[in-house]
């Protein structure tokens, strides 16, 4: 019943709403401002709405909150945030499997100079068996094909950082090494960037 309450309830975008549940997220987080406050997968007309807009703006201004954000599920959604010109920030899907936001998305948003988070880079595990991972391994030998997922979507220059799901430490502890080790040669970036 409770779960069933919250699953609706975190598709609510009207103002009145929203105030109330970051007004109180500000009271149980015990802070007076939120760093980046995202839209969840809001759409279109949401991010078209100017009550949905002025509410934000206004908590902004409030300082209770410092930037603003949307994460997107599909071009037509980041495409419509990026429209929004107070927007900070939008976090979008980008792997090897998903590269629907490279050609316009990616790049409207760096000429703006809003923040990218990438998100779904292994495209929730099932990139290893990949016909791109298939053709790396051939290619790379040794290169194991998280660590390429995981630098392939990082090292683009439109991206700023990467939201990475994990929930075994033994996968944490592997992403983090992958982070840390050699960049990916520029070639295999552009070859795998136009592979379709
Ligand atoms: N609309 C939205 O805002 C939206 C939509 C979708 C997702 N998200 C968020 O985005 C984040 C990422 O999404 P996601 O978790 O679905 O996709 P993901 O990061 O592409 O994939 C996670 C999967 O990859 C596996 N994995 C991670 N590192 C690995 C490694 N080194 N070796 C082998 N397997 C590895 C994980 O396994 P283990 O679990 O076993 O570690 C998990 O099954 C989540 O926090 C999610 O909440 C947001």
């Amino acid at each position: 019943m409770a779960q069933n309450r919250l699953a609706s309830e975190r598709k609510r975008f009207e103002p009145g709403f929203l105030r109330e549940r970051i007004e109180s997220s500000l009271r149980r987080l015990r802070t007076d401002y939120i760093d980046l406050f995202m839209l969840h997968s809001p759409p279109v007309e949401v991010l078209q709405n100017q009550d949905v807009h002025r509410l934000l703006i206004d908590l902004r201004d409030a300082g209770k909150i410092r930037y603003l954000g949307v994460s997107c599920d599909d071009v037509a959604s980041a495409r419509a945030a990026l429209a929004w010109e107070e927007i900070d920030s939008i976090q979008v899907p980008v792997s090897l499997d998903y590269r629907e936001m490279l050609p316009e998305i990616l790049p409207m948003a760096s000429s703006r100079g809003v923040g990218v988070i990438a998100r779904e880079v292994f495209a929730g595990g099932r990139l290893r068996d990949h016909p791109a991972i298939r053709q790396l391994s051939v290619q790379r030998p040794g290169l194991q094909w998280f660590e390429f997922a995981l630098q392939f979507v990082q090292q683009m220059p439109e991206v700023s950082t990467v939201v990475i799901g994990v929930t075994t430490r033994a996968h944490l502890n592997a992403n983090l090494n992958a982070l840390a080790s050699q960049p990916l040669p520029q070639e295999l970036m552009t070859q795998f960037r136009c592979v379709t």
